[in-house]
């Protein structure tokens, strides 16, 4: 073993800012979390999807405990969870901004039970919520997956690292 000259920093002397430029090291991908809620399209960006168990089928996401988008969101009885492209970069954007525009220009599909899925995404997923877990001021969602369907498994999805985004090379 090497004494290596890194230098850790204690997270009590990180401000959120730096904590999360940290978790910002971490590339992931983004998903569209979507239903139809008293009649309006209701969703959010997030990166923070995880795929959970096979058996069963379940992924999970954290949603802030500030959101106002979730509240509405957790009315509705089915999830669309839509893997946004690499062409999605403006998309992932407004599905973070104002909540009246978030799906502006954007095609989706209403499921039976008010999933939201995004029509050219790279995957799709319809859930119900099966579990809440607080965790600090985010809340893990942990999901059971109903019907998932991968309709453009050739488009390469869109990668969220360092508050920006970028593009996977083809594989190698
Ligand atoms: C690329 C990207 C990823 C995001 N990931 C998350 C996430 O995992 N969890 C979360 O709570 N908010 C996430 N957000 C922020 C939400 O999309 C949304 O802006 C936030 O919930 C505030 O809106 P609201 O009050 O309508 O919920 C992300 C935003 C962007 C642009």
């Amino acid at each position: 073993m090497t004494v290596a000259a890194v230098h850790l920093k204690q997270t009590d002397v990180l401000d959120a800012k730096e904590l999360r430029s940290v978790f910002g090291a971490f590339p992931s991908g983004v998903v569209a979390v979507a239903a139809e809620v008293d009649g309006r399209l209701t969703g959010m960006a997030a990166s923070s999807f995880t795929p959970v168990s096979l058996e069963p089928a379940l992924v999970s996401f954290s949603v802030a405990n500030t959101s106002s988008t979730w509240p509405m969101l957790r009315r509705s009885a089915h999830l669309g969870l839509s893997v946004l492209a690499d062409h999605h970069d403006r998309a992932a954007r407004q599905l973070a901004g104002p909540a009246d525009h978030r799906f502006d220009g954007l095609r989706t599909t209403l499921r039976d039970g008010g999933a939201v899925v995004l029509d050219d995404a790279v995957a799709m997923f319809d859930c119900t919520v099966s579990q809440e877990v607080e965790a600090g001021d985010h809340t893990i969602v942990v999901l059971h997956l109903h019907a998932v369907q991968e309709p453009l498994s050739d488009v390469p999805p869109l990668v969220y690292h360092r508050s920006g985004f970028g593009r996977l090379d083809p594989h190698v």
